[in-house]
């Protein structure tokens, strides 16, 4: 083992005292299928989305792909050896739908069912507890071709889908989440297109974030059925959204935003209602016919767990008349209806997304889920941070990624402090991967993956965080 760096800065004193977690806290890192499986065309695999967008000129940065992304569906048993190597007491992973279901109708796909056998059964073997993801954004490409998310169908679709992994998995996975970050999945792929499929149409965003809600709450009913014994949750990306100003038009500015980033999901999926206010907003987008009796009563179906992805905070303000847009997700159609408020860059460090680093941010987005929201057990089922790293003389120091970890591991524990029942932490993520339209230009591994070798080094974040597993928490510095 290598000797980790600590934050903070050399020659900084440091007199943070040693945090210690729950027993049975549930400490593990996270992967998703398309960002590190490859293998895309093997095994009775066939198109989802993400291969037509990323096979599309112009849409992935440097035209890569996922065809071969870390090769883990070749090396799976030794990615697994890797995750026992460093004590995950658990690992998140998302099933491929169009691997398992071809086309994304009709029978399961026995030989892509069987990768996932193996994994599962592999994990177990060393003691790792599998958390499973059903979707995690590779929607079978049919599926788009007869209207994608924006279409009811779909809803259906998946719940089928969901029969399908959990007659097959049921009996050996424990934890099941629905859907990964639906938010994006509605806003970025249908709002502003940067991810797939490369949509652009407000109305769709939201038909799409109500269908997959509904496809959500479907699967939920489809899980329990089948395995009566599951964890069932969902996995939503939430920002605290702050206004740049304590000026009336910036606080107003904070609430559509936090309308759409945030109340869009946790009011119907833990509530079973859209909040009044977001649908005024969206009166100019959407007449939310789409909403059929009875629906706001199936994607609030009881749930298990709630898993929070967080990363960062939106800072706001009111428009300025012929103000620049910003670029990616910040991009103006992500937020429709509500494409005039600006985001506020604070100056404050950055990560190599250009996300501002926030800490407390946790804290006070796993208090308001808690507080406001629900008493259900909660895990932070995403954290992490991308920066550039260097291989010298085969290590990689990633200090910055490490630091952010630990910052964000203290916010967790001040949560729990506050009463938040936090049950586990994944960290984003297990290796290097395909971070979407940013291709293999954004690095938020814990191990450091050389694409052409397909060499793996646990980077000292992933040393460090071994050492938190050990010891159930962080030591005194
Ligand atoms: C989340 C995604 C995950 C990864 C991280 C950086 O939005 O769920 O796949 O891309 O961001």
């Amino acid at each position: 083992m290598s000797n980790p760096a600590s934050p903070p800065a050399v020659g900084v004193v440091d007199d943070r005292p040693p945090l210690t977690f729950p027993p049975g806290f549930l400490w593990g890192a996270a992967t998703a299928a398309y960002q590190i499986e490859g293998a895309a065309a093997e095994g009775g695999r066939t198109p989802s989305i993400w291969d037509t967008f990323s096979h599309t000129p112009g849409r992935v940065v440097e035209g890569h792909t996922g065809d071969v992304a870390c090769d883990h569906y070749h090396r799976m048993g030794s990615d697994v050896a890797l995750m026992a190597e460093l004590g995950l007491k658990s690992y998140r992973f998302s099933v491929s739908w169009p691997r398992v279901q071809p086309g994304g109708t009709g029978p399961a796909n026995a030989e892509g069912l069987d990768f996932y056998r193996r994994l599962v059964d592999e994990l177990l073997a060393h003691g790792i507890e599998p958390w499973l993801t059903l979707y995690h954004w590779d929607l079978p490409q049919p599926l788009e071709d007869v209207g994608g998310w924006p279409a009811r169908d779909t809803a259906a679709r998946f719940a089928d889908y969901a029969t399908l992994v959990a007659d097959a998995l049921g009996d050996r996975v424990r934890y099941w989440t629905t859907l990964n970050e639906p938010w994006c999945s509605a806003f970025l792929g249908y709002g502003s297109g940067v991810h797939a499929p490369g949509r652009s149409d407000g109305a769709d965003a939201v038909r799409a974030g109500h269908h997959l809600m509904l496809g959500h709450g479907l699967a939920v009913q489809a899980l329990r059925a089948a395995r009566p014994t599951a964890e069932v949750g969902v996995t939503v990306n939430l920002y605290p959204v702050t206004p740049a100003s304590d000026a009336p038009a910036d606080v107003d500015a904070a609430r559509r935003i936090d309308g759409l980033a945030n109340r869009f999901f946790l009011d119907p999926l833990l509530r079973g209602s859209y909040p009044a206010d977001l649908m005024a907003d969206l009166a100019k987008v959407t007449d939310f016919g789409h909403v059929r009796d009875g629906d706001l009563a199936t994607i609030s179906s009881p749930l298990d767990v709630v898993g929070v992805n967080y990363y960062s905070r939106h800072v706001v303000a009111a428009p300025v008349p012929g103000a620049e847009p910003e670029p990616y997700w910040r991009a103006p159609s992500c937020w429709p209806g509500s494409e005039d408020v600006r985001f506020v860059t604070r100056g404050v460090p950055v990560t190599d997304m250009n996300w501002e680093i926030d800490a407390p941010g946790l804290v006070e987005t796993l208090r308001r889920v808690h507080e406001e929201y629900t008493d259900l057990p909660l895990y932070v089922t995403e954290n992490g941070s991308a920066f550039v790293d260097e291989v010298v003389d085969g290590q990689v120091d990633d200090v910055d990624r490490l630091a952010y970890f630990d910052a964000h591991l203290r916010a967790a524990h001040e949560a729990i402090e506050a009463g938040v029942p936090l049950r586990g932490y994944f960290a984003w993520s297990l290796m290097d991967n395909f971070e979407w339209a940013w291709g293999y230009t954004k690095r938020f591994g814990m191990v450091h993956v050389d694409y052409d070798s397909q060499v793996r080094i646990p980077k000292s974040s992933a040393r460090w965080y071994a050492e938190v597993i050990r010891r159930n928490g962080l030591a005194a510095q």
